[in-house]
């Protein structure tokens, strides 16, 4: 058996994050990477300090178990972690692949709502007692366990919390409480780990672990609610990859528990500076595009064309940006020059590029900048810099 012991944040507001863009992320239709753009994207969260990478589902297929194994040679700070169902040979599978880890850890799961129940065609008690076999199993390989009943938001409340005290007692160290489908709401998702921490013998010695799904557009709220019941782990991918609607997006419960942190005073280790890189990087090598008004990370977050922000933009960003962009890894505001735009981000946007303009001449160039934005949708520097030429040619 593993001797490590599982550390525990010292810090109580300390919120650890687990990444699973190349577990539950790579599981969306259409998502899957090569083996060596998981290696690569399992560095970058590994170096931005993420706590605990979940690399892959070892049994899924021999690609996956390679890229687990060879993603825990490799990591130099993170936990690492391999998903298993509730069945010895998955468990032993997923061991094989993490044991080379420094730090790893088995996530072993069961579908315990009525729905999931009837899948393997267990009742309450056999599946109790298949839980506390495999969570048993597991933590003779591994002094990590991790375990999750799958939808345990339509879970009855009595069988969840037995659920979860059989596992405790059989080893597990991180309860995980996923919302499977989607279907919280954050004062739920709130209360439902408050009251298992309340509730259930021994939940106070464990880290409860949130896993939202972004089905009804919750996930970020909902794992935030978590967080507020007692959860201090939060379950999360890059751009919110994942199965259907996808997951809590890292970038957003990151960057709101730093903007926020008057109401949420929590912290977790992640360095924010490297969220667009990444971002990138995913959108890249999974080939899901990140839409333009996506919270933090889409073209748009950072972006501002209409006149009077613009304006205040120039005046003050503070008006209308709550997050700095070198906060997330931008160089700077991308102030978009469109029809919308003004006089004071026409006159800083040449003074840019080097026109001292009167204004009588700004007053001129601003008549033919509208008619141009008029007919294109962006006015880009080459558009700036050819008017400035036919004004100055008198054409
Ligand atoms: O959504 C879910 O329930 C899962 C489990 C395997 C944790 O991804
Ligand atoms: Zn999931």
């Amino acid at each position: 058996m593993n001797t490590k012991t599982v550390s525990q944040p010292a810090d109580k507001n300390h919120v650890l994050i687990f990444d699973t863009t190349l577990r539950d992320g790579e599981q969306s239709p259409g998502a899957t990477m090569s083996h060596a753009e998981k290696l690569e994207i399992a560095s970058l969260l590994d170096e931005m300090g993420v706590d605990i990478i979940e690399a892959g589902f070892p049994i899924a297929s021999d690609g996956d178990f390679q890229a687990v194994s060879e993603i825990a040679k490799r990591s130099k700070n993170a936990v690492i972690c391999g998903l298993s169902r509730a069945n010895f040979k998955d468990i032993d599978r997923c061991w094989e692949a993490v044991q080379h880890a420094a730090q790893p850890r088995i996530h072993t799961f069961i579908g315990t709502s009525p729905l999931h129940r009837a899948i393997p065609n267990l009742d309450m008690d056999e599946m109790a007692e298949r839980i506390h076999d495999t969570v048993t199993h597991a933590r003779n390989l591994c002094d990590n366990v991790q375990w999750s009943p799958m939808d345990a938001t339509r879970t009855e409340w009595d069988y969840l919390c037995r659920t979860v005290e059989i596992a405790i007692k059989a080893g597990a160290s991180t309860i995980n409480i996923p919302d499977t489908v989607g279907y919280t709401a954050p004062r739920e998702s709130a209360d439902l780990i408050r009251r298992l921490i309340e509730t259930v013998p021994g939940a106070v010695d464990v880290i409860f672990a949130t896993h939202c799904h972004n089905d009804l557009g919750m996930a970020t709220a909902n794992a935030l609610a978590a967080v507020e019941g007692g959860a201090r782990q939060i379950e999360c991918t890059i751009n919110g990859l994942g199965e259907r609607a996808g997951n809590t997006a890292l970038e957003e419960v990151v960057m709101a528990m730093r903007v926020r942190k008057d109401i949420m005073p929590f912290t977790t280790g992640v360095d924010a500076t490297k969220l667009m890189h990444i971002s990138r990087r995913v959108a890249t090598v999974s080939g899901f595009a990140v839409q333009y008004n996506k919270a933090i990370v889409g073209k748009n977050a950072f972006a501002h064309e209409s006149g009077i922000h613009q304006d205040g933009m120039l005046k003050n960003a503070e008006t209308f940006e709550i997050m700095r962009p070198e906060d997330v890894g931008l160089s700077a505001t991308n102030i978009v020059m469109g029809k919308h735009s003004g006089r004071a981000a026409l006159r800083s946007k040449l003074e840019e590029l080097g026109f001292e303009l009167g204004d009588n001449q700004l007053k001129d160039v601003f008549v033919r900048f509208k008619a141009l934005a008029d007919r294109k949708k962006e006015v880009f520097e080459d558009d700036l810099l050819a008017l400035m030429r036919d004004q100055e040619s008198g054409d």
